[in-house]
């Protein structure tokens, strides 16, 4: 069996990505550790770096169409990882899934229509709809036991007048598992509110050892049947560069108002490479992802051990599915502000500011974002594990300066 190599760190710095190029020119400075932006410092697999060399091969690059070859690869990933037993026909490409939000949007809702997200939550929930002209509407979660969950008074309450509700399934931040009952709560109560559920399962493939991700369509007939739902392999195999993601909607009346919408726009194409490699990944790709994950869930237990070793006072929300880490340090005690500039001019790491994924407190308003979650930033641990042990050091030594 071959082992594949998450320890050999990989210089990604002038590649023009995201995550280390843009903060280094943002901050003119050359040194900083970037744990924020929601992808891996691993090397995208072999056989996916492979699959594009042998399409450049040939030396057209013209418009081209998902294969035969690609639509197989998805409906037997969805089949066998979720239980969504599916065609072609309930399928439709998608060049990305925060684009695919927009559209559901504005195919589904109209101006000044109530949009609703549970806060804290992946920032563009709460941008995407504001962009389109419509209103969010943050319903906030609750801690319990140390993880996120519904607070279903609060969630019934919140979703009085709204026409979505846009779900991150697993929860971004924090990568939580919401698990068959809480979905099967939340259908009943979307159900009973006449709203369309936009189940964003991006972190889905990312579920680590010891957890089970449910997809929102198969926890009833009316889940499925009021529902949307996008799944990707680009955070699983480090390829969201390509914009390579699927949308899976089971309701005939549904599905056939968005995908006429999406091809009737024109917006929904997608790239050679996005398919070639999202079908490479998909037939090819398990025991990668399981070696992954496994490395994952150690970096995820690293983190634990740190934080409970070095930095007691933070309370920590721990993925049980993706990368990514939801850590309060309110109880040292120092300003957000000081906070956020001891990170990057003293530890020179990158994290995501809490303060962008919404609401904490609801009063009847709406998002206001940039007024709450002080003091809370989210962490990406999704790298090398000497990457993440540098990174808490350098954040232990900024806390005590
Ligand atoms: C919940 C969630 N949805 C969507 C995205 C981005 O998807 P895409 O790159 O396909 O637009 C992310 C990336 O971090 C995410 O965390």
């Amino acid at each position: 069996m071959k082992q594949y190599d998450f320890d050999t760190p990989i210089d990604r710095r002038g590649s023009d990505c995201f995550k280390w190029d843009a903060p280094a020119k943002e901050y003119g400075l050359d040194d900083l550790l970037p744990m924020w932006v929601a992808d891996m410092d691993w090397r995208s697999p072999d056989f996916v770096l492979d699959t594009i060399r042998q399409r450049l091969e040939h030396p057209v690059l013209g418009y081209t169409m998902p294969s035969d070859a690609y639509w197989k690869a998805v409906t037997v990933w969805l089949a066998k990882h979720y239980d969504i037993h599916t065609t072609q026909e309930n399928l439709h490409f998608i060049p990305g899934i925060v684009a695919g939000i927009a559209y559901a949007l504005l195919c589904f809702t109209l101006p000044g229509d109530k949009i609703l997200v549970t806060t804290p939550v992946y920032p563009p929930f709460l941008n995407v709809p504001k962009a389109c002209g419509r209103e969010v509407v943050c319903s906030p979660l609750k801690i319990e036991d140390g993880r996120f969950a519904i607070d279903y008074d609060v969630f019934e309450r919140d979703i009085e007048g709204c026409k979505v509700f846009i779900m991150s399934n697993p929860h971004n931040p924090a990568g939580t598992i919401w698990g068959e009952e809480v979905l099967r709560k939340v259908a009943d109560i979307c159900k009973r509110h006449n709203v369309l559920v936009i189940s964003d399962e991006i972190h889905a493939d990312l579920t680590l050892p010891g957890h089970h991700h449910v997809s929102y369509s198969t926890v009833s007939p009316s889940a499925a049947n009021h529902s949307i739902t996008f799944m990707a392999p680009s955070k699983t195999f480090n390829i969201a560069g390509l914009g390579s993601s699927v949308c899976y909607i089971g309701d005939e009346a549904l599905r056939k108002r968005f995908f006429g919408w999406l091809d009737g726009l024109g917006v929904a194409g997608g790239n050679i490479f996005a398919f070639t490699a999202a079908e490479a990944a998909f037939a090819q790709g398990e025991e990668w992802q399981r070696q992954m994950l496994e490395y994952l869930n150690t970096n995820v237990q690293t983190l634990n051990e740190y934080l409970q070793s070095h930095l007691p006072k933070v309370k920590a929300v721990l993925p049980e599915a993706s990368y990514l880490a939801w850590l309060d340090f309110s109880a040292y005690g120092i300003p957000h502000q000081e906070l956020a500039d001891r990170f990057i001019h003293d530890a020179r790491v990158v994290l995501n500011d809490g303060t962008t994924f919404g609401v904490r407190d609801h009063k009847g308003a709406t998002a206001e974002i940039g007024k709450n979650y002080e003091c809370c930033f989210r962490l990406n641990l999704g790298c090398p594990r000497a990457m993440l042990l540098d990174a808490l050091d350098r954040i232990e030594k900024a806390l005590k300066c």
